[in-house]
C-alpha cells in the first residue's frame, strides 16, 4: 500500500486531487447495521420487505421482489449519476456533496446507483438495500452514513392493463407522443395513470403498515433527473408534514439503456433512520451507530411489528465552544470542509456545529464564519479539559488544513 492507495473492504484504489473521503468515513465502511440482528434499522427494514412480499406473490405464492442488501457501497461515477441521466454539471455530483475516492469512483449518494445494473441483469422487481454516503451538516437528523429502501416495478402492456375490464386498444406505448406534466413522451397517458395509481396505493399502504391506518398522507410533486412525474409522499407526524420518500415513473431512457424495451417502470426511494426515530422516538440519529447496551437492548425482540417507544437512556450534559475565523482569501472554503475536519477529530462526540454568525468586513472584504460546537457524548459526561483538548485541535487543523485565520 503506497501513500497514493487507499483501502477500502479490502480492496485498494487510487487517489488523486477528487479524494476527499476520510479517515472517520472509512471507519463506517462495512457495518451492515441494516442486516444486523435485532438493531432497530433491521427492524424496520425487515417490516418494508415484509410488505412488499406480501403484496406481490407470483402464480405459485412465491415473493415477486427480490431484495439485494450486499451490494458494496463503493460505486462508479457512471453508476451514481450517468446510468441515471444526472446532468454532468449537476450540483449533487460536487465534491462539497459526495464522498469521492477518486475523480471515478465514490461512495454511492442513493442505493439508485444500482438500479441500471439490476434491471440489466433481467430484474423486474427488486428492493435494494443498504448505506448511503453524503457529506451535510451535522445535528440530530443528519448523519454522514445512513441507509436507503430503493424499489423498482417493471410492467408489459398486459401487466398493466391486467385490471382493465375492457382493455382493447390501450397501449403502453405512445408514438408521437408530447411530455407534459403528467407523462413522458414515449408513454401512453392510461398507462402512465396506471402505474402512477399503483404506486402511490402501494407506498401509502406502505405508510399505514408502519405508522398505523390512520395516518395522515400528502404527496407533493418533485423534480428527480432519473424519474417523470415525480412525487414526494409526506406523512403528518409530531404536528408537522415530514417527507419520507421520493418516487416516480422512470425515466424511459434508462430503461432503453438497459435493453429493456416492452416495460415501462415505478421507482422509489427511503430513508431508514428517518423512519425509525419517527417509529421508535428516537431523539438522535447518533445512537444508530452507538455500540451502547442501554440503546439496543430495548430493540432485542424477535417479531419486527412489535411496538417499542425508545427511553433515553440518561442524557448527559451538553458542552458548546464557539470557534471564528477568517475564511481564506485566495482559496476556496465551504462549511462541509469545516464539518468533516470536525468530524474528523472529534468523532460521535460532535452533536452539532452551526454557522452562528457570517460577516463580511466592509473595508477589507474579508469575511468571518463564527461555528458553534456543541459536545456531547452519548454514554457519559465530557470534562471541560476533554472538550478543550479536542476544540483547540479543531482550531489548529483547520488553520493548517483550511488555510483560515482563527481569530
Ligand atoms: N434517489 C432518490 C434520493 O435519494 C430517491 C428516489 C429513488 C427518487 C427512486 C425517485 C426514484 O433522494
Amino acid at each position: 500500500k503506497t501513500p497514493n492507495d487507499v483501502e477500502l473492504l479490502g480492496e485498494k484504489y487510487v487517489t488523486d486531487e477528487w479524494t476527499n473521503v476520510t479517515p472517520k468515513i472509512i471507519e463506517k465502511l462495512g457495518r451492515t447495521l441494516h442486516t444486523t440482528k435485532y438493531h432497530p434499522l433491521s427492524h424496520v427494514r425487515q417490516r418494508i420487505v415484509n410488505y412488499f412480499y406480501g403484496n406481490y406473490r407470483n402464480k405459485c405464492g412465491n415473493p415477486l421482489f427480490s431484495v439485494f442488501d450486499n451490494q458494496k457501497p463503493v460505486v462508479s461515477v457512471h453508476q451514481n449519476f450517468d446510468s441515471l441521466l444526472i446532468p454532468g454539471d449537476h450540483p449533487s455530483r460536487s465534491k462539497t456533496d459526495c464522498y469521492y475516492v477518486n475523480r471515478d469512483t465514490l461512495l454511492r449518494a442513493h442505493m439508485t446507483a444500482h438500479q441500471s445494473e439490476l434491471i440489466s441483469m433481467g430484474l423486474n422487481n427488486f428492493l435494494v438495500i443498504g448505506d448511503v454516503y453524503r457529506r451535510d451538516e451535522i445535528d440530530a437528523t443528519h448523519y454522514p452514513v445512513f441507509h436507503q429502501v430503493d424499489a423498482v416495478r417493471l410492467c408489459n402492456n398486459d401487466e398493466i392493463f391486467d385490471s382493465v375490464n375492457d382493455p382493447e386498444g390501450l397501449e403502453l406505448f405512445e408514438n408521437r407522443g408530447k411530455e407534459s406534466k403528467e407523462k413522458q413522451a414515449v408513454h401512453s397517458l392510461e398507462a402512465t395513470k396506471i402505474m402512477e395509481h399503483q404506486l402511490k396505493r402501494d407506498l401509502v399502504g406502505l405508510a399505514q403498515v408502519l405508522f398505523g391506518k390512520d395516518v395522515k398522507c400528502r404527496w407533493v410533486d418533485q423534480y428527480f433527473p432519473f424519474t417523470h412525474p415525480s412525487w414526494e409522499l409526506e406523512v403528518f407526524y409530531n404536528n408537522q408534514w415530514l417527507e419520507v420518500l421520493g418516487c416516480g415513473i422512470m425515466r424511459q431512457e434508462i430503461l432503453k439503456n438497459c435493453g429493456v424495451n416492452d416495460r415501462m417502470g415505478w421507482a422509489f426511494g427511503l430513508g431508514l433512520e428517518r423512519l425509525a426515530m419517527c417509529l421508535y422516538k428516537i431523539p438522535d440519529i447518533r445512537l444508530f451507530s452507538s455500540s451502547d447496551s442501554g440503546f439496543l437492548n430495548q430493540f432485542k425482540f424477535d417479531d419486527p411489528n412489535t411496538p417499542v417507544t425508545y427511553k433515553p437512556i440518561s442524557v448527559y450534559p451538553q458542552c458548546a465552544n464557539d470557534l471564528s475565523f477568517w475564511l481564506p482569501e485566495n482559496s476556496e472554503f465551504s462549511p462541509n470542509d469545516f464539518y468533516d475536519l470536525a468530524r474528523d477529530i472529534g468523532g460521535d462526540i460532535i452533536e452539532q456545529i452551526s454557522l452562528i454568525d457570517n460577516f463580511t468586513h466592509p473595508k477589507t472584504n474579508k469575511t468571518s464564519h463564527c461555528y458553534r460546537i456543541v459536545y456531547r457524548h452519548m454514554e457519559r459526561t465530557l470534562t471541560q479539559k476533554e472538550v478543550t483538548e479536542i476544540h483547540s485541535e479543531i482550531s489548529r487543523n483547520a488553520a493548517k488544513l483550511l488555510n483560515v485565520t482563527v481569530r
